[in-house]
Order: C-alpha cells, then structure tokens, then sequence
C-alpha cells in the first residue's frame, strides 16, 4: 500500500505525525510537497494527489491544509475521488468503513498532531463495509457523470 501525501503551508505541521502514522502500519508514502512554511496554494497540492490517486499510482491519500476543508473541496473535483475532512477518529473510521473514501484530509491549524496520528491510522486500517453501503458509493460516484 502506497499513500500519497499533500499539504499547503498551513497543513505542514502535521506531516510529520502523518508519515509516522504510515510507516507505523508498513506502508510506504509519496510526499507531493509543499516541502517548506512558504505560502502556497492548496488546490495545487490538492490536483497533484487526486490525480495519483484517480490514475491508480498511489493506492490512497492524505491531504493537509489549515482547515482541511479548502483541500478537500478541491480534491473532491477530481473523477474518482472520495475526499472526507476529518476532525475526529469516528468520522475517520466512518469515512473508511461507509463512504469508501480514497482520501483524507486534515487540518493543521484545528487538529493536533497526535490525533492526525491516530485519524490516520484509523482510516488506512479500517475496511470498507461494503453492501448497503457500496450502493450509495456507487451513487455518489453517478453523480460526476452529471459534470459538464
Ligand atoms: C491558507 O491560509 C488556508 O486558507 C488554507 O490552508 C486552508 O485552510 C484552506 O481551506
């Protein structure tokens, strides 16, 4: 399992505590940057990611920026993708285990590196559930056939 990783300048401070989280498990990583404190944009970030995810080279993906949210947002514009910002190990698990989601993302400015961590770690262990909830993946996935 190979997990790629993002983050924007307000994200960074969790990378660290998220690389952690991945060697813990046995798996290994691609950081797509932002590799310093310098401002950047997110989407740029979020693009790189989504895109490795969506086009199979990483197997699944953390996004970091100060709230999560700009991150996610953008990420969730790539086909195939199911980016879930969370703030919490509930929603990690439930992003997981009900919405299938390919991609987490996290915020450095709301969560601490500890709990990104755990979020982490939850979240590339927990399996996707699958029955009911593989029809409302499959929903969900319709809806971008309505883009453009
Ligand atoms: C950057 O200042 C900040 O807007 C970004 O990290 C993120 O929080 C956006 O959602």
């Amino acid at each position: 399992m190979t997990i790629a990783i993002g983050s924007d300048h307000g994200g960074i401070v969790l990378k660290e505590a998220v690389i952690r989280a991945i060697e813990s498990l046995g798996m290994k990583y691609v950081d797509y940057g932002t590799f310093g404190t310098e401002s950047v944009d997110y989407p740029d970030y979020a693009e790189k990611v989504a895109s490795a995810v969506a086009r199979g080279e990483q197997d699944k993906g953390v996004l970091l920026c100060g709230t999560g949210i700009g991150i996610s947002i953008a990420a969730n514009k790539i086909n195939g993708i199911r980016c879930a910002h969370v703030t919490d190990a509930f929603s990690a698990k439930m992003a997981a285990e009900h919405n299938d989601a390919n991609i987490l993302a996290m915020g450095g400015r709301i969560t601490s590196p500890a709990d990104a961590y755990e979020f982490t770690r939850i979240f590339l262990t927990t399996p996707f559930a699958g029955g009911r909830h593989a029809t409302r993946v499959d929903k969900i996935m319709r809806l971008e056939k309505l883009n453009g």
